[in-house]
């Protein structure tokens, strides 16, 4: 196992038992985070739905299928990247998360990101966007746009949930998704 798969197989642990707010009482499981420890691009989500309760693996439901869609059209290997959320654990009925939900485990997030050190982060979706990149951030407006916080390299593309709710969003998501595999293979 290398380096960074067994400090974050150690946090996982940690994470596991983790009840630092309500949440940890209601999950069925954790939604730690998959992908490769020493993924040069990360995407974060916002929070588990419901078949990422269920599996313990996030986005594999709707939006997750939809993703995986688009990741293999800009020939991006998902098992090459590293795929978390905001909240590692499903906050009821899928209601947005708390604030002090996520100020408690955007720490866990905080200490995936120190380990695994991508240089490029991507947000899917304002909610993660507003929390990582800057707490106005338009989604609609700002989508595509970089920015650069510290080491890294970030963006934000819609949410794919927000895809499968409106269609006419899809050719930007594409177009932004060509352009983080351009920006991502430069980095091989
Ligand atoms: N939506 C998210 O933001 N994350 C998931 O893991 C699944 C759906």
């Amino acid at each position: 196992m290398s380096e960074n798969a067994e400090k974050l197989s150690r946090l996982r642990t940690a994470c596991e038992g983790c009840q630092r707010c309500a949440l940890g009482r209601t999950r069925t499981n954790l939604v730690f985070g998959t992908g490769s420890p020493d993924a040069r691009l990360m995407f974060v989500g916002e929070a588990p739905g419901e078949r990422e309760d269920a599996t313990g693996i996030p986005f594999v439901g709707a939006a997750g299928q939809l993703l995986d869609r688009y990741l293999f059209a800009v020939g991006i290997p998902r098992d090459d990247v590293y795929i978390a959320n905001i909240l590692k654990c499903r906050p009821p009925q899928n209601r947005d998360p708390q604030p002090e939900e996520a100020d408690v485990c955007i720490a866990h997030l905080r200490e995936q990101v120190r380990i695994i050190r991508p240089a490029i982060v991507v947000c899917l979706g304002r909610i993660s966007a507003q929390r990582l990149i800057k707490p106005d951030f338009r989604i609609t407006r700002e989508h595509g746009t970089w920015f650069t916080r510290g080491a890294f390299s970030m963006c934000a593309v819609y949410h794919p949930s927000a895809l499968l709710r409106d269609p006419s969003k899809r050719e930007d998501m594409l177009e932004d998704m060509r352009v983080i595999a351009e920006k991502y293979r430069t980095l091989l």
